[in-house]
């Protein structure tokens, strides 16, 4: 019984610092500014993003492009029409990646 509690928090230790620290990253690289985590504001919510592509199996290579080189998208038009900067000159691809991923986990 002991052990079995501990492992559970060993396992909640390593889970959850890594979505804090692709959280921040998100932050970090101004993308909270445009998207906040359940609320529309200048584009859709995290939440929006990752409910929308959770069939897509392809979901984390195209999302990654689309943040890379910006533009408009399926949601353009919704609720505005200003696109999405490309960010692929200011942030790292591993970087870009980790964030991408990261918000297609916010169901
Ligand atoms: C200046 C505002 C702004 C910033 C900063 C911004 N975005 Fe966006 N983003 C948008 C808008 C607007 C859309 C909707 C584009 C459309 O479909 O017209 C969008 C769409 C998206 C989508 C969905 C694209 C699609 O094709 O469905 C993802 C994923 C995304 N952004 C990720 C990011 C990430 C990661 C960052 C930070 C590196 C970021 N965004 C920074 C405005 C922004």
């Amino acid at each position: 019984m002991k052990i079995h509690t501990l492992s559970g928090v060993v396992i909640l230790t390593l889970t959850s610092t890594p979505i804090m620290a692709s959280q921040e990253l998100a932050e970090k690289n101004g993308c909270m500014g445009c998207h906040l985590m359940d609320r529309r504001t200048v584009g859709p919510s995290i939440k929006q993003i990752a409910e929308r592509y959770a069939a897509q199996p392809d979901a984390s290579a195209t999302l990654y492009e689309k943040v890379k080189n910006g533009g408009g998208g399926p949601w353009h038009g919704t609720w505005g029409s200003i696109p999405m900067p490309p960010h692929g000159d200011n942030i790292q691809p591993d970087t870009m990646k980790t964030i991408v991923d990261w918000m297609l986990l916010q169901k």
